[in-house]
């Protein structure tokens, strides 16, 4: 169910000069998502989606417009404050998974909490649920260049949610898997946002937009369309039955923060 807002974004411009002339790769995008929702972004090659998914998972800086995200202004953050609220808030997700490929999957799923200076001792079992959870526990010493798109993908999942972040931002997160790969993929995503977690998605696949609660469309960096989806299709794929999103929420506890 969807809650309060969570992100207002207002007349939102990215514009990139090359050489004499500016490309106007967002111009004038205003959108809301609230708490919970499962977005997806769609729009023919060009027309702006990845900018703006980089602009909401503060990767990118708008040109001008508003980014409200709880209502705060993060554009006014400075480079290091925008890198921590990144860290701890947003778990972004990309096309080719963006992972260390000479690191273990456990190291690379360690990755942001290193980052954030997390005592080792702290996460070990953090990590574990998490490993368990994407079904890759058995996996945990090998590297990337040893596993199938899926699992680099499920990994990328892993290290996204290691600090149990409330945005979950994916940018073509199916796009380098066969179909039924990727369904495996929506599903977690789709359990994720059960359990509370709200996911924006891009694809320029119909069908997988099908399994989202809402799809926005842009064109040529303007907002062409905003519509819900009337029955939300439920991805059911057997060999991810494990995926257990409890297992992967109070991260406090998990990490022993508490004591
Ligand atoms: N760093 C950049 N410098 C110059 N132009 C850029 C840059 N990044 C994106 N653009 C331009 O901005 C426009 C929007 O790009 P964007 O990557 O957001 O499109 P997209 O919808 O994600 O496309 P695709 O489906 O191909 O991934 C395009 O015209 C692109 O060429
Ligand atoms: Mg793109």
């Amino acid at each position: 169910m969807a809650g309060k807002d969570l992100i207002c974004v207002k007349n939102l411009k990215r514009y990139y000069k090359m050489g004499d002339n500016i490309v106007r790769a967002l111009d004038g995008v205003s959108v809301d998502i609230h708490e919970g929702e499962f977005v997806s972004i769609m729009g023919s090659s060009g027309s702006g989606k990845s900018t703006l998914l980089y602009i909401l998972g503060c990767l990118d800086r708008q040109t001008d417009g508003d980014f409200l995200y709880r209502g705060k202004e993060l554009m006014k953050l400075h480079d290091k404050e925008l890198s921590y609220f990144r860290n701890q808030e947003i778990g972004f997700i990309f096309q080719s998974f963006n992972l260390l490929m000479n690191a273990s999957v456990r190291q690379n799923v360690e990755l942001p909490l290193v980052y954030c200076h997390e005592k080792k001792r702290n996460y070990r079992k953090r990590i574990d649920m998490l490993l368990n959870a994407v079904g890759l526990f058995e996996k945990q010493n090998h590297t990337p260049l040893q596993l199938s798109g899926g699992q680099c993908q499920r990994v990328a999942i892993a290290r996204a949610l290691v600090n149990d972040p409330d945005m979950l931002l994916a940018d073509e997160p199916t796009g380098n898997l066969d179909s039924k790969t990727g369904m495996e993929i929506i599903e977690i995503f789709q359990k994720l946002n059960e359990a509370g977690k709200t996911v924006i998605m891009v694809t320029h696949d119909k069908e997988v937009s099908q399994y989202s609660k809402r799809i926005v469309t842009v064109h040529d960096g303007l907002l062409l369309s905003d519509e819900t989806v009337k029955d939300q299709m439920k991805a059911k794929s057997e060999s991810l039955n494990q995926f257990d999103t409890k297992s992967i929420f109070s991260k406090k506890v998990e990490m022993g923060t508490k004591s």
